[in-house]
């Protein structure tokens, strides 16, 4: 039996840094939503224990058990033969990792009718919880808390990363201020795409400004979205580098990818429709 499961890319709207643990994790309060765009994970019962990675955003991406995906299958016992098509950048702030941990896990369950995840699974990552969920959350603690939010109005967006991987724990360590304001304890009913656009640039990813002093290319990337025509809001997504501009509808991001895509050829630039 073969099971196919969509890894969609994670998007934080808003990633608010409103302290720090103990053990040095920080505590977040995030608008996580999922795109159209992802990744693919297939498992297939076999042997042995095996990870194919396919697809244009393969090179680099490991085979073996440091992977993702692998220790997520390999928590169900069961030898499986996984293989993983890549289309999203790797450590690019967009959850590529967390979202094919997931997806390999929701892929494990269906393959072996094991409804209850394994222990050891939201531990492989943080954004893994949100990644399960697969649809528009508040993420908030370290991102063990996860509360769906109902009724999003569609984003259309463009995602564009510059081809550089930026390490999350570096970007982590280089803020300096830990402790920023959260959204507000309840989110507004946002009623409209234009009116979810204006609350989300009221917000913040309180991970640029460190971002951008690690890979100050992430500065560009962003001014180079908001200078598209007509978009509204460019912010930056997770730890970065991948970053994000809305618009008004599916029309304008379509135009103004193929704007960005002609202007800047070696970046990884695509339309993508958020919920
Ligand atoms: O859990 P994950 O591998 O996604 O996190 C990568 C790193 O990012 C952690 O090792 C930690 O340094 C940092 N991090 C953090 N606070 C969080 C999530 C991640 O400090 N809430």
């Amino acid at each position: 039996m073969l099971t196919k499961v969509f890894a969609p890319a994670k998007v934080n709207l808003t990633l608010h840094v409103t302290g720090q643990r103990k053990d040095g994790y920080h505590l977040l309060d995030s608008l996580v939503v999922f795109a159209d765009v992802g990744d693919r994970v297939s498992v297939m019962e076999t042997e042995e224990m095996r990870l194919d990675v396919t697809g244009p955003m393969a090179s680099g991406v490991p085979t073996d058990q440091s992977n993702l995906v692998w220790r997520a299958a390999a928590l169900f016992d069961r030898p499986v033969a996984i293989t993983l098509s890549k289309y999203l950048p790797a450590a690019a702030g967009i959850g590529g990792g967390s979202s094919d941990a997931a997806a390999t896990l929701l892929a494990m369950s269906d393959l072996t009718g094991q409804t209850r995840l394994p222990e050891g699974s939201v531990e492989l990552g943080a954004d893994v919880r949100v990644c399960l969920m697969r649809r528009a959350s508040r993420m908030q603690g370290i991102g063990e808390v996860v509360e769906p939010v109902p009724n999003l109005p569609p984003l259309f967006a463009v995602l564009a990363n510059p081809r550089v991987e930026v390490p999350t724990p570096a970007v982590f360590k280089a803020l300096t201020a830990k402790e920023n304001p959260p959204m507000a304890l309840k989110l507004p009913k946002w009623q409209g795409t234009r009116i979810l656009i204006d609350w989300v640039a009221s917000q913040r990813n309180d991970l640029e400004a460190p971002a951008i002093a690690a890979a100050p290319i992430i500065a560009d990337v962003i001014a180079s979205l908001a200078a598209l025509p007509g978009a509204r809001l460019a912010r930056m997504s997770g730890s970065g580098a991948t970053c994000f501009a809305l618009f008004d509808t599916r029309e304008a991001a379509d135009a103004a990818a193929a704007t960005l895509a002609q202007a800047q050829p070696e970046w990884w630039v695509t339309p993508a429709t958020f919920s």
